[in-house]
């Protein structure tokens, strides 16, 4: 798997929560038996707030829950979903595991790339786009498939990528999933 390098030496710098940001820290923790339960929200917090992980805001996440930097920097290295560097304002993941791979991955890879003339782990110039081949997204009875930001798009094909890419790239909004997806997963499910 072409996984995210390390995060580079320069980050974000000194970087702190704002006061609503504690206030919802603190809500979360009321959720979790110990501050250390809670590591893993407050990664997707400090992500949403700074856009990716750099070691300055692991450092803040570590002061935060009271845990080792070590320690957060191996959570936070663990999971694809979240960034140890900058990305692109969208990033795609496609799946490359074996339901999808047998469904087709690879060709959607390599349309993806061709299409954006980037390579998997790399971002467009324009900063729109960037490339990720990941593991089993938990959607492998609509293989093949790919998530952009929050979002799974399913059963793809060049002409289906093609029209999201289109709409994103002329600035209009990340397209509801397929309504024939759902349909047809739902049909199948009751046959
Ligand atoms: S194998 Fe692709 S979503 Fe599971």
């Amino acid at each position: 798997m072409a996984a995210f390098p390390q995060p580079p030496a320069q980050g974000h710098g000194p970087v702190d929560w704002s006061d609503q940001d504690r206030a919802e820290i603190a809500e979360l923790m009321t959720h979790y038996p110990t501050q250390r339960a809670a590591l893993l929200p407050i990664l997707w917090l400090a992500q949403r707030k700074w856009g990716w992980l750099s070691f300055d805001v692991m450092r803040r996440v570590a002061q935060t829950v009271d845990l080792p930097p070590s320690e957060v920097y191996s959570v936070a290295t663990f999971y694809t979903m979240l960034k140890k560097q900058p990305t692109g304002k969208y990033l795609i993941q496609v799946c490359h595991t074996l339901s999808c791979k047998l469904a087709g991955a690879d060709r959607i890879v390599e349309h993806i790339k061709d299409r954006l003339g980037i390579e998997e782990g790399q971002t467009t110039p324009d900063g729109m786009f960037t490339l990720m081949r990941v593991e089993c997204l938990a959607s492998c009875g609509s293989a093949p498939m790919m998530q952009i930001d929050d979002d799974f798009f399913e059963q793809l094909t060049p002409e289906s990528i093609d029209r999201i890419l289109d709409g994103l790239a002329k600035g209009e909004p990340l397209p509801l999933p397929r309504p024939e997806v759902d349909k047809w997963t739902f049909q199948s499910l009751e046959s």
